[in-house]
């Protein structure tokens, strides 16, 4: 596994990725992963709004934008599977190279620009998988749509994947769409969360809606949007999406790197919205994110307020073995 681990990170960033997951599906196709990767769920598990999470440990957006590798995701013993973000029409995101590793601290500087097949797509995987777990669907806005028709992007792929989520987040918070994290703006977040409302009346989805919060916006702009939250009684807040700043990370020879940055310097920024979330917002649900590599940063999000938690950048690091150490 520290040979096939080593030897995928001599590859570019996105080959490597690629590789990996589709060897867990080629595993998986034999009922190798839970063989080869077993894992003790001794993990608590954990009930919203009549959704059974078996654990309280999700792999978080991004990692499966396409729904092509539910099954073995869910086979390596996550509680919950997060897919997307995911748009109207498939686009193919920003130019390469667009993933940057710093695997001597943990973390990855992503500015892929929501790459993916588009909804009709996703929904087609949706629909085959086998996977019996909580499967979440994060939902976002095609790069050129602007005003009305960005709202109506999200609302297009809200009503085409409610049929099949257990819950639906509206990602607001990619730092890789031009424009998106304007959508914390109340001129902006207003009208999408009114359509949304309207769009889950229409369809009678009474599962949960999660917004995704960016990890750089100030408290006001924070209580403001938790407020609407509370107002439109939508579930919760995953906090949080990347973070632009880069003063956690040591890094030379680019000099204005852009992207969001994730893993382990994500961690405090992460945890420092999360518990301004949580002391607003008591009541809502909230899903902890950014930096959890260790038992430590796991139970750091729970101390928090968090309910679950999620990864990513961990997962690319250690691989399948992440999940056994953090629900030991
Ligand atoms: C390569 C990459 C792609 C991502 N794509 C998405 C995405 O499409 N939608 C989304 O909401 N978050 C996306 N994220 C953010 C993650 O879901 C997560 O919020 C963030 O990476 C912090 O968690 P981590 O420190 O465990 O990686 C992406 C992250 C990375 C590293």
């Amino acid at each position: 596994m520290r040979i096939a681990l080593f030897l995928l990170r001599l590859l570019p960033p996105e080959i490597s990725h690629s590789i990996a997951l589709n060897s867990l599906n080629f595993l998986h196709k034999f009922n190798l992963t839970s063989i080869l990767f077993p894992y003790e769920n001794s993990s608590e598990s954990f009930e919203f709004k009549g959704l059974i999470f078996k654990n309280k440990l999700g792999i978080a957006a991004g990692l499966d934008k396409n729904g092509d590798f539910i099954d073995s995701l869910g086979a390596l013993g996550f509680g919950f599977i997060e897919v997307g973000t995911v748009t109207p029409l498939a686009q193919p995101g920003n130019p390469k190279p667009r993933i940057f590793r710093f695997p001597n601290q943990g973390a990855i500087v992503n500015k892929l620009g929501f790459n993916n097949k588009g909804v009709d797509y996703l929904v087609k995987k949706i629909k085959l998988r086998n996977f019996n777990g909580i499967l979440g669907v994060n939902i976002g806005a095609n790069k050129t749509s602007e005003g009305q028709k960005r709202v109506d992007d999200y609302i297009e792929c809200f009503k085409k994947v409610c049929p099949y989520a257990d819950y639906i987040t509206v990602n607001i918070s990619s730092p890789n769409t031009p424009n998106l994290r304007s959508l914390h703006k109340q001129e902006n977040f207003l009208p999408l969360f009114e359509a949304l409302n309207l769009a889950r009346i229409e369809k009678q989805y009474h599962k949960p809606i999660f917004i995704k919060l960016s990890p750089d916006e100030d408290e006001q702009i924070i209580t403001g949007i938790i407020e609407a939250i509370k107002k439109f009684e939508f579930d919760g807040v995953i906090t949080s999406n990347t973070t632009i700043e880069k003063d956690n990370l040591r890094y030379s020879g680019r000099s204005n790197l852009e992207g969001g940055l994730s893993g382990k310097p994500l961690l405090e920024k992460s945890n420092e919205l999360l518990k301004l979330t949580h002391s607003y917002a008591p009541n809502l649900l909230k899903i902890g994110v950014g930096g959890v590599d260790s038992k430590e940063s796991f139970n750091s999000k729970l101390d928090k307020g968090a309910s679950l938690v999620q990864i990513y950048t961990s997962f690319i690091y250690h691989g399948p073995k992440i999940v056994a150490k953090l629900l030991r």
